[in-house]
């Protein structure tokens, strides 16, 4: 067995996961697996920042304190039978998706090359955060819900656990969830188990896995996650605490699954496939794709609606002529924004947040 494989297995993986990092495991979903409207369990990517923790679920317990009238320790069995249960449809997207795009414009040393697949889309069920933190009573003066996971990270400077916040306003909100259950099945070890957070709308970053302590506070995470990295600089700084700014919501983006960049298809008519994505509160409320590098432009269909907080699949069928066709595609959100023409504006020295409207080359190739 390679090491790649060997690790795919290790955390119950299927082969087309690309892998980027073996330990810590760090793997994107293949592009086949991200045109299933809802990513199975053992297709999803996996960005870890230390080694997966073994947490005895028994013995777990999720303390709850900070600016809070009445701090909590509660047990696995009490977070599952005294706080209403809860399924929420929504799309994880880490700020590195798509980094590659960013790369290929200048080097981005240190950081991994993901591709369209730090992404996916799975039904979380678990309890409302919201729900905990109102047995907790938060404080007048609390703004931000801090959590914090069991792993400890190697990369951070100092070394600490992982750890982030979202602003109280929005951990108030239904929809973030404290989950156990990942499409039906039990949260597997790679995602969080026992319990992780799951934040829709936002960087994947702020769903803290392995979660063992909430923590209601005045500021944001001071950890180095929060504070040094996941926040997007200008092209000219380094990075350093409270360096740039801090990354929340995901912006809108959109990527081409099939063809393949490079394609040979037969020309006549040919299906184009991808997904495309709003943070926040925003919706996906339109694609447009051109096959002659932006100059005319056509509407994709829209796939399965799986609701406010998931991704949107499209497809469009495109009549090619012989010869190569530069196919780009844009989305648009509920806001009216649109996706950014090209990379070249976007570099940063992380390589976060690549939303450029995606480009492939086709070459159609003329019935024999
Ligand atoms: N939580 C902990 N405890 N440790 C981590 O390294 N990585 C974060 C987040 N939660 C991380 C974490 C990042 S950057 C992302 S994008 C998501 O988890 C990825 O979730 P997944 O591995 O379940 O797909």
């Amino acid at each position: 067995m390679t090491a790649n494989s060997d690790s795919r297995s290790r955390f119950g993986k299927r082969a087309d996961l690309l892998i980027h990092e073996a330990e810590p495991f760090n793997a994107e979903t293949g592009r086949d697996s991200l045109l299933s409207s809802l990513t199975p369990n053992d297709a999803f990517y996996v960005r870890n920042h230390g080694a997966v923790p073994a947490l005895d679920p028994t013995g777990w317990r999720l303390r709850v304190d900070g600016l809070v009238e009445r701090p909590l320790s509660l047990s696995l069995e009490t977070l599952r039978s005294a706080f209403a249960q809860r399924t929420v449809t929504a799309t994880l997207q880490c700020a590195g998706n798509r980094r590659a795009g960013l790369i290929a414009v200048r080097a981005i040393p240190g950081e991994a090359p993901w591709g369209p697949g730090a992404t996916g889309t799975a039904t979380w069920t678990g309890a409302a955060l919201a729900d905990v933190l109102a047995l907790a009573h938060p404080l007048k003066t609390a703004e931000h819900a801090g959590f914090e996971g069991a792993d400890l990270s190697p990369e951070a400077e100092p070394e600490q656990r992982f750890g982030g916040s979202i602003p109280l306003d929005k951990a108030a909100r239904s929809e973030v969830l404290l989950a156990w259950e990942m499409n039906g099945e039990p949260l597997p070890a790679v995602h969080g188990a026992p319990v992780r957070v799951v934040v829709p709308g936002y960087i994947g970053a702020r769903s803290v896995k392995w979660l063992e302590h909430i923590e209601l506070r005045a500021s944001p995470w001071p950890g180095y996650f929060q504070d040094v990295v996941y926040r997007l600089l200008a092209p000219e700084q380094r990075p350093g605490p409270g360096v740039g700014m801090a990354l929340g919501l995901v912006a809108l983006n959109s990527d081409v699954l099939a063809p393949r960049d490079g394609a040979s298809v037969a020309a006549g008519e040919v299906e184009v496939r991808g997904y495309a994505f709003a943070g926040g509160d925003r919706s996906v409320a339109r694609v447009d794709v051109s096959a002659d590098g932006g100059r005319s432009w056509a509407q994709a269909e829209l796939l399965d609606d799986l609701g406010r907080w998931a991704w949107r699949h499209w497809r469009i069928a495109l009549d090619l002529a012989p010869g190569e066709h530069e196919i780009v595609v844009r989305a648009w959100d509920s806001s009216a924004a649109i996706q950014p023409e090209d990379e070249a504006g976007l570099w940063n020295p992380k390589g976060y947040v690549n939303n450029a409207r995606p480009r492939i080359t086709v070459r159609a190739r003329a019935a024999t």
